[in-house]
């Protein structure tokens, strides 16, 4: 494994990231004061620990890291471009991975913060109402806003299915990215700007001057199922890797023993249909460990039968069933 590699794809924790090197001068950021990760684990225990991810993926992932860069992660179904993300924070010990699960309606701002008019509002309207107000209450950091906090190590934010936004999120996101930094107005309008907010996953967090400005740029990892062309600009200021379902039954095989273990065993007449079926349609992992795991329960004579029910095709002819 050449030295550069922090994240290695080993599935065992390690202090690797302390050896990030400072950022490249254009892309650092002085926020502060600075913040620790809040400890914890990356989340989908599972996921994180069984996670194989591909030579190109390790690559990319570091890349990512070194340049400070957000990772654009493209492929069909169920490749494992959500679960990276948890995959590099167990590894590296980056604490909980944010997630920001993108639908149509999402707006930046919904990523950075929110704000609560309404409670203030009721707050201040009850008797003994206090008088020094304390705003930063109803200002909850979103998992964008988060990861842009000042932390010592870079957090990592899983900015999931970003093809599925509206058309101007990606640029809007850009700009962010850009600047590692966004104001909150609720604040600055004020003359007192500081506030302690609430963040999405930590305790209060003192904010000063109504700004917030990072530290450690996070790991962003974009993910998407190609609904969506990105324009240039967006690609230009991304690292970018495509997964791909494994190549050969050797590879598949080991991702399903990493699953399941000793269940996995005889299973590789499942793992060698699985080849010949996703040769004309779309098939995901995660449905041959379905199938692995169900036949090895089911008490039947016809395992193949079993399977082919278990993993219908994405996409791709119709099972005639
Ligand atoms: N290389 C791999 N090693 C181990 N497990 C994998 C690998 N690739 C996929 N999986 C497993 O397949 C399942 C699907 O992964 P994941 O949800 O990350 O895919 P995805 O690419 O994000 O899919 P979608 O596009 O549907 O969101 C998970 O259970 C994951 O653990
Ligand atoms: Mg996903």
């Amino acid at each position: 494994m050449p030295d550069w590699l922090l994240y290695t794809g080993s599935r065992r924790p390690h202090d690797g990231v302390d050896r990030l090197p400072p950022p490249p001068p254009w892309r650092a950021f002085d926020g502060g004061p600075v913040l620790p990760v809040p400890p914890g684990p990356s989340g989908n225990a599972h996921q994180a620990t069984t996670y194989r991810p591909s030579d190109d993926a390790v690559q990319q992932v570091n890349a990512a890291l070194y340049l400070r860069r957000p990772l654009l992660v493209t492929g069909p179904p169920g490749t494992g471009k959500s679960t990276l993300a948890y995959a590099v924070a167990h590894e590296l010990g980056l604490g909980p991975v944010l997630h920001w699960p993108i639908t149509s309606r999402t707006t930046l701002r919904d990523g950075l913060y929110q704000y609560d008019p309404l409670t203030r509002l009721y707050a201040a309207g009850r008797e003994n109402a206090p008088t020094d107000e304390d705003i930063g209450r109803y200002i909850r950091l979103g998992p964008l806003g988060t990861a842009l906090l000042p932390h010592r190590r870079p957090r990592v934010l899983l900015v999931d299915e970003i093809d599925k936004s509206d058309i101007d999120l990606p640029n809007d996101l850009l700009t962010i990215f850009e600047k590692g930094e966004y104001e909150i107005p609720e604040l600055t309008r004020r003359a007192d700007p500081a506030a302690e907010v609430m963040t999405a996953d930590g305790p209060r967090v003192a904010v000063t001057g109504g700004g917030v400005r990072c530290r450690a740029f996070p790991l962003v990892v974009l993910t998407s199922n190609g609904e969506r062309e990105f324009p240039p600009a967006f690609l230009r200021r991304c690292v970018s890797v495509e997964l791909r379902q494994p190549a050969g039954e050797a590879e598949l095989s080991a991702i399903v023993r990493e699953h399941l273990g000793p269940l996995a065993d005889q299973s590789d007449d499942l793992v060698r249909r699985f080849f010949e079926r996703s040769s004309s349609g779309t098939l995901a992992t995660d449905q041959l460990l379905n199938a692995v795991y169900l036949c090895r329960h089911a008490d039947t004579d016809d395992r193949r039968a079993l399977a082919d029910r278990i993993m219908p095709y994405l996409t791709g002819p119709i099972d005639d069933d």
